[in-house]
């Protein structure tokens, strides 16, 4: 899995109205997470509405090397037969990770604390990515780490043999950080804690204590405080993994662009550390509603619908926000694009280390298509060019990052001149319906060998 097939370029014509219901498929975060719990019982977890993306099947071909019984019973229907915590085998081979971030670092934190080695890899854009983050609170914990320079893949892990429980400030507003800590706690004995200053997605917590262990969240002067109680008993579980908000923003942002479009997506998780794309959309004047609000699981559930929204304002995205729409900034400097007046980024450091350097990706791909961008380390301002404003005919570089392909071909709905973008193979890793799914509302991208 690591490194892509051939390369499939794509390119995205105007379209009219989109319209229809667009079903996106399930969140990629609860999807990993339930692949690890679930191997961390003993006994049967079954998981329905699991993302069948490139990222989480290699964290299932993982688990499997780590001594889980693995079966896909249908679509999305999976079921999981684990080893409890602390009961890793050693993999015969190197784990790869394909794309997946989230899968790699969540992964290491689970071994860490079980006396085995594995070595990790991924491919071309894992291996550019710092796992330093990962590797220096799993070393507190008695784990040692040998990568390469800059704490790249592939790299080995060799698990604690006794391990010692931690108390850890996360050093950046992570999510993956703070999962990899209190994943490795769950095989030491005694408290471990982990302090992030800004709350950042809380699903490891909340699957965490529906597993059974005993979690505890304080919000204090320090920021959240969460305490868990290591080497518990977890209890296998029914889940089914939400929609993901991260999928929806493509649609929603693509029905606020399109003249015309009217776009439901239903039965979108709105936990608040998820949801700030929807709430900044809305301050731009997004005509962007919630129907049928409800509570499903213990987390805020709405359809999202979305309409033709010509009269969007840019505004300065709040800082303290952030963490909340991390992985929606691309497709918000789409529609930033298309808003009146400049669109500020501000505090996102954190994007020039996901999948791609997601600033200059974004940078560089929108002024290839006529969109003026200034950019400094931790900042992007977009100049918005109105409803009809952006000329397009560009090319946008992905550089193997799923979320720059999808939202060079929103761009190119609205356009007047298709967009292209050199690679959409990514796309599979998060969402490998994306084509479809636009195409039944109305959307024109084609695959083109240039
Ligand atoms: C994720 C956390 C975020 C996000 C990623 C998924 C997770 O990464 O960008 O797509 O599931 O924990 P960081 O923790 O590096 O911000």
């Amino acid at each position: 899995m690591s490194g892509h097939g051939d390369p499939i370029p794509m390119i995205s014509h105007k379209c009219g109205p989109l319209t229809g219901v667009a079903h996106v498929p399930g969140d990629k975060s609860i999807s990993h997470r339930s692949m690890l719990l679930g191997a961390m019982t003993v006994g049967e977890t079954r998981i329905t509405g699991l993302l069948e993306g490139e990222d989480v099947l290699a964290t299932a071909s993982a688990m499997r090397a780590f001594g889980a019984d693995v079966e896909r019973l249908g679509d999305g229907d999976w079921r999981i037969y684990g080893f409890g915590v602390g009961g890793f085998a050693e993999p015969e081979d190197v784990i790869d990770c394909g794309n997946a971030g989230t899968g790699v670092r969540l992964i290491m934190g689970c071994m860490a604390t079980s006396p085995i080695t594995a070595t990790f890899t991924g491919d071309a854009s894992l291996r550019s990515r710092p796992m330093g983050r990962v590797t220096d609170p799993i070393s507190l914990f008695g784990a040692a780490a040998y990568g390469r320079s800059k704490g790249r893949l592939p790299m080995t892990v060799v698990g604690a043999r006794n391990p010692v429980p931690v108390r850890y400030t996360t050093p950046m507003a992570s999510a993956q950080v703070k999962s990899a800590v209190l994943l490795a706690g769950l095989n030491a004995p005694g408290e471990t804690v982990v302090i992030e200053a800004e709350a950042t997605r809380d699903h490891t917590e909340r699957m965490l204590a529906g597993f059974g262990a005993e979690v505890d969240v304080q919000v204090t002067g320090e920021g959240r405080v969460i305490t868990l109680v290591g080497q518990p008993e977890l209890k296998p579980q029914t889940i089914a993994v939400p929609r993901d908000p991260s999928s929806a923003a493509f649609p929603v942002c693509a029905a606020l662009i399109v003249e015309g479009s009217d776009v439901l997506v239903p039965n979108i998780g709105l936990n608040p550390t998820r949801a700030g794309l929807f709430e900044t959309l809305r301050e731009m004047r997004a005509d962007l509603t919630y129907e049928n609000e409800r509570e499903e699981g213990g987390e805020p559930v709405a359809d999202l619908r979305a309409r033709f929204s010509p009269e969007m304002k840019g505004i300065r995205v709040p800082e303290d926000r952030a963490a909340s729409m991390i992985d929606e900034y691309p497709v918000l400097s789409v529609v930033a694009a298309f808003a009146e007046g400049k669109t500020e980024f501000v505090g996102v450091h954190e994007l020039r280390v996901k999948e791609s350097d997601r600033i200059d990706a974004m940078a560089r791909g929108l002024e290839a298509n006529g969109v003026c961008v200034d950019e400094g380390e931790d900042w992007m301002t977009v100049h918005g060019m109105g409803p009809d404003g952006v000329p397009g005919g560009g090319t946008a570089d992905a550089r193997l990052d799923h979320r720059i392909a999808m939202s060079f071909m929103v761009l190119g709905m609205a356009a007047r001149m298709p967009v292209r973008v050199d690679d959409g193979s990514p796309i599979a890793t998060s969402f490998p319906i994306f084509e479809n799914l636009m195409a039944g509302l109305g959307a024109r991208i084609e695959r083109s060998n240039r």
